[in-house]
C-alpha cells in the first residue's frame, strides 16, 4: 500500500462521511490512482471473460489500496475490481472512500457495475470516480450519482440506528 499525506483528522470520519468535500485531489494524485488502476488490471484473474479490470481507491487517511477481477469457474462467483479494492482497503483499516477509479481496457470508459455501485455507496456515497480506458475518454462522477436512491438499512428500518 502507498500512503499519500493527508489530515489525520479525516481518518476519523465515520463511514460515508462526505469527505470528498474536503480533500481537492490533485492532478498527481489522480495520475497515481489511474497508474495504480492500470497496473492493477495486469493481475487480473480473467481466464472466462478475458476481460482485465483494474481498480485503485483512495481512503481518507491517505492510502491506496487497488484490485483486479477474480473470475471463477462457477462464473457468479466472480468478484469485480472495484469490490476487490475496497475489501481490501477496509481489511487494511481504511473507513471511507475518497476516490476510486476504474480502468478498463476499452477504447470508450466504462462505469461500475450495480453490485459495485452498491459497495461503493457503503463507504463512501461522496467518493469521486472516475473511469478510464485506453482512448482519451473519461467519466468522472460522483458516488451516488452512480445509484440514485441506492439501498440503505437506515431507510429500510423505521426507528433504527443504523
Ligand atoms: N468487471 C469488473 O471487474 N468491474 C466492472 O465494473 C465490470 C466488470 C469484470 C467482471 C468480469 O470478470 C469481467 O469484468 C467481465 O464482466
Amino acid at each position: 500500500m502507498h500512503t499519500v499525506p493527508i489530515p489525520r483528522e479525516a481518518g476519523q470520519l465515520p463511514f460515508s462521511a462526505p469527505v470528498s468535500r474536503i480533500f481537492r485531489i490533485d492532478q498527481t494524485l489522480w495520475h497515481r490512482l489511474a497508474g495504480a488502476a492500470r497496473a492493477a488490471s495486469a493481475h487480473a484473474y480473467c481466464p472466462y471473460s478475458r476481460f482485465p479490470v483494474g481498480a485503485a481507491m483512495l481512503s481518507a487517511d491517505g492510502s491506496i489500496a487497488v484490485g483486479c477481477n477474480v473470475e471463477n469457474a462457477s462464473f457468479g462467483l466472480t468478484s469485480c475490481a472495484e469490490r476487490n479494492a475496497i475489501f481490501r482497503a477496509v481489511a487494511d483499516g481504511a473507513t471511507s472512500i475518497v476516490a476510486l477509479v476504474l480502468y478498463t481496457p476499452t477504447a470508450e470508459p466504462v462505469t461500475p457495475c450495480g453490485a459495485c455501485r452498491q459497495v461503493l455507496a457503503e463507504f463512501g456515497r461522496d467518493a469521486q470516480v472516475r473511469c478510464i480506458c485506453d482512448g482519451p475518454g473519461s467519466i468522472d462522477c460522483v458516488a451516488h450519482e452512480l445509484l440514485p436512491h441506492g439501498f440503505t438499512l437506515a431507510r429500510s428500518r423505521s426507528g433504527s440506528e443504523l
